[in-house]
């Protein structure tokens, strides 16, 4: 057996894709290994969304260098989108790496570790042979996942063009699975003990399949039959993007149950000046008019969103507006980042930038009010009775984890027997961003 280590970093795309590249090469004998150290081969799955994002992977490299020098066999791979957005660069400031496979191009590793085997030098695939991908690795995916909660790929890349961001340059155009294909997944996904399946896009809600029968499937559609695998009991898709939130998918809130009420929709900003200067194609307004629409579909829905300061020409007033636009909304939980300027973007361009303090500032003042919110809803739950999914043990003898329907950790005590099992638990006390609670059940017989 040889020893493969993955380093993953972004987004969840990134980690299903670490689980694809485990498939694909478990035939040829790499087994998972928890560490670099000794291992025969490591890929370093990296992002490239902000900066810090990018920095990482080179200093992850530096210290490669210095395994690959005990263990001089030991192959090196960049995948990810920082290996599509910069392949050559890495190369020639890192030449510790022996492959370079962009997001769209890991099927060819096994064909590219046998090249790297018989040449000198660096074997590099940054091609978008999207379609082929899908075709390769279809039947094998699913071979290594355990979870409970398990990841499925069904919409990837990305059209919308915000003008902050990489992902359309890295992850190339939209391009929609056969609903045919991620059905069979999810099966084989349940059939191997996962009891929630996220469905993961760029854009996940402009999914749109073309089934068998030739007709197109929005992810409404797909939904609804991921609903009909009787032990997959909870749903979720991320990440949507407000413009592709369409009827249909606002009334499956309110008719599929296994469809969670929690939902991931950034707006990035409630300006609308700045919000048209990211291209996002819609206001703020256009953004409370839908939240409105999915309250009065699923009223105990809520909210996560992402969030970018300090964008380019964001003025004092600007960020007024998206205090106030979440003030309006109330969110559950959100991620909040500083701009950061990425080559190649039309904002990486823009003159007029925002100072770093001035960044700082405002980061600091909206993650104030961000957590505020979040410990309200936190705080919320106690004393509420909720459904509790539970995942893998915790950190303390007799303890479990799971989530809420919310995605709220909640620590209980309970037995092993619970785990990959949903229970009415007792919330009873908040802890940081955990809650605690008592098992309402005992197992049936
Ligand atoms: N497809 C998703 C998110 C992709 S990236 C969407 O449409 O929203 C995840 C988040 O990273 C984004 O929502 C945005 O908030 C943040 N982000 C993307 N590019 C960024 C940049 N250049 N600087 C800072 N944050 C960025
Ligand atoms: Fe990036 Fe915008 Fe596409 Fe999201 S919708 S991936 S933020 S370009
Ligand atoms: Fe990062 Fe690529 Fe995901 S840039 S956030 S790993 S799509």
């Amino acid at each position: 057996m040889k020893k493969l280590f993955i380093k993953t970093y972004g987004c969840q795309m990134n980690a299903y894709d670490s689980a694809r590249m485990a498939d694909l090469l478990a035939p040829l004998g790499y087994a998972p290994t928890a560490k670099a150290d000794g291992a025969d081969m490591v890929i370093l799955n990296t992002c490239h969304i902000r900066e810090k994002a990018t920095e990482k992977v080179y200093s992850e490299l530096g210290r490669l260098k210095a395994l690959k020098r005990e263990k001089p066999g030991m192959l090196v791979a960049v995948a990810g989108c920082t290996a599509q957005a910069e392949g050559a660069e890495i190369v020639a400031r890192a030449p510790v790496v022996d492959l370079v496979v962009g997001p769209q191009s890991y099927h060819r590793l096994p064909e590219m570790i046998a090249r790297a085997a018989r040449q000198a030098g660096h074997v590099l695939e940054t091609d978008f042979p999207a379609l082929e991908k899908f075709d390769v690795i279809a039947g094998t995916e699913a071979l290594s996942d355990t979870g409970i909660s398990a990841f499925l790929t069904v919409q990837e890349g990305c059209d919308k063009f915000c003008t902050f961001c990489v992902v359309p340059y890295t992850r190339g155009p939209e391009h929609s699975r056969s609903p045919e294909r991620i059905i069979a997944e999810a099966r084989r996904l349940a059939a191997r003990g996962a009891r929630e399946i996220v469905l993961l896009g760029q854009n996940v809600n402009a999914y749109r399949g073309v089934g068998e029968d030739g007709k197109s499937w929005n992810l409404a559609r797909l939904i609804e039959a991921i609903a009909q695998i009787a032990s997959v009991s909870r749903i979720r898709y991320t990440t949507s993007h407000p413009r592709d939130m369409d009827d249909d998918l606002i009334a499956a809130h309110g008719a599929i149950e296994k469809l969670m009420p929690m939902l991931h929709l950034p707006v990035q900003s409630g300006s609308d000046s700045v919000l048209a200067a990211m291209n996002r194609q819609h206001t703020a307004e256009d953004y409370l008019r839908l939240i409105e629409k999915l309250r009065g579909s699923r009223p105990d829905i809520a909210f996560s969103s992402d969030f970018i300061v300090g964008f380019p020409g964001e003025s004092d007033g600007d960020f007024e507006a998206t205090m106030a636009l979440v003030r309006n909304v109330k969110f559950a939980q959100c991620f909040s980042f500083k701009y950061s300027p990425r080559p190649g973007t039309p904002a990486a361009a823009a003159k007029k930038l925002v100072a770093e303090p001035v960044k700082t500032a405002r980061l600091l003042a909206l993650q104030a009010l961000l957590l505020e919110q979040q410990d309200d809803a936190n705080r919320a739950a106690i004393g509420k009775t909720m459904t509790v999914l539970f995942e893998k043990p915790g950190r303390e003898k007799g303890q479990l984890v799971g989530r809420t329907p919310y995605l709220q950790p909640v620590h209980v005590q309970g037995g092993r027997e619970w785990i990959g099992r949903i229970a009415a638990v007792k919330i009873t006390a908040l802890t940081a961003n955990s809650l605690h609670g008592a098992l309402l059940e005992n197992l049936p017989a």
